[in-house]
């Protein structure tokens, strides 16, 4: 691998974002530390649950539309993912692009994008590799990096920007927008809105991949910042909120439930809940107007549609930006 880069947030920033959003009167956890290594482990079966339809659906929508990516990135291609989860869809990406010129993946998890990466970089003898242990929500100077000339695409799958509040949302775009030079292109996922079964399914399976997932956060509250919240005491939920267009995924006390975090005391009343998770529903219009607000331009769209919809957008930077 060509270079290993660690600017991973420090310890402190999980006490203290725990920390204020258990004061809060809706109390609420950041969804980005459900990323650790076990809950980066969790994740990849939430991604072959039979009801996660997303992974699958965006697979297969990959596969299809890969000549025209071939096409549309042309030969050299230097592609950065940011949040590089399980690596199958970039490798599917690396695939169907005409010799790619570099790679970086950039994750939370540092020893996730390490060993992800350096199986990339052993499977590519030809391609650079590197990763970075980032926080994507926070800048970055691509262009210290030093990579390789060819057209930037930034791959942004799984529909990721989805678990963003809609301002913030806006902000991610600006960030990976700001890594591009005119020519180069965003790539991303972007789930559509469905029949609600469909989707609380999607977010509470059977198999409780999702609900593991949410109580890992506890472990790690537990583990990392001295906690003694009883994981008995609670139960996930999932629901289908259909004013604001999203999913919201929720840790809900089965009656009162006394814990300390820090040495900081807390109480959840009966039936109170800590908010873990957001995932939002667009239409392919209302994610163009979001990416059309930050100065990122439409190019492309290819859909999927039906019980599965999703969508994968083409968007390139426009010379006049925000
Ligand atoms: N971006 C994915 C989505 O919204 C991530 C995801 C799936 C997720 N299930 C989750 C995030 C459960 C947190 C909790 O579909």
């Amino acid at each position: 691998m060509a270079f290993f880069k660690d600017l991973q947030p420090s310890a402190s920033d999980f006490r203290a974002d725990v920390l204020a959003g258990l004061r809060k009167p809706q109390k609420a956890i950041s969804p980005k530390y459900f990323y650790d290594a076990a809950g980066s482990a969790i994740f990849d079966r939430i991604t072959e649950a039979p009801e996660y339809y997303p992974t699958r659906t965006e697979l297969a929508l990959l596969d299809r539309i890969g000549p025209e990516l071939k096409s549309l990135a042309g030969s050299g291609a230097v592609v950065l993912e940011p949040g590089a989860g399980s690596s199958v869809k970039i490798r599917r990406l690396l695939d169907a692009l005409d010799a790619p010129s570099a790679f970086v993946g950039m994750d939370i998890s540092g020893d996730h994008v390490k060993a992800a990466c350096a199986d990339i970089a052993s499977d590519h003898p030809d391609l650079t590799v590197g990763a970075i242990c980032h926080d994507f929500t926070q800048p970055l100077d691509v262009d210290a990096l030093e990579l390789p000339d060819g057209r930037r695409i930034v791959f942004f799958p799984g529909s990721t920007i989805g678990n963003f509040e809609l301002i913030d949302a806006l902000a991610v775009l600006k960030t990976l927008r700001d890594w591009l030079r005119p020519g180069d292109a965003l790539l991303i996922g972007v789930d559509l809105r469905k029949d609600p079964a469909v989707l609380e399914a999607a977010y509470d399976d059977a198999g409780r991949a999702t609900a593991d997932f949410n109580f890992n956060l506890i472990r790690r509250i537990n583990a990392e910042l001295d906690g003694d919240i009883d994981p008995a005491g609670l139960v996930y939920r999932a629901f289908w909120n259909p004013y604001r267009s999203r999913v919201e995924m929720y840790l809900q006390a089965q009656s009162d439930l006394r814990f300390n975090v820090a040495g900081e005391p807390f109480i959840l009343r009966e039936h109170e809940t800590i908010h873990t998770e957001n995932s939002h529903k667009f239409t392919v219009s209302t994610f163009q107007d979001l990416a059309r607000q930050v100065g990122l331009i439409p190019a492309h769209v290819w859909t999927e549609e039906g019980a599965c919809a999703f969508s994968i957008h083409w968007l390139e930077r426009s010379e006049k930006t925000c």
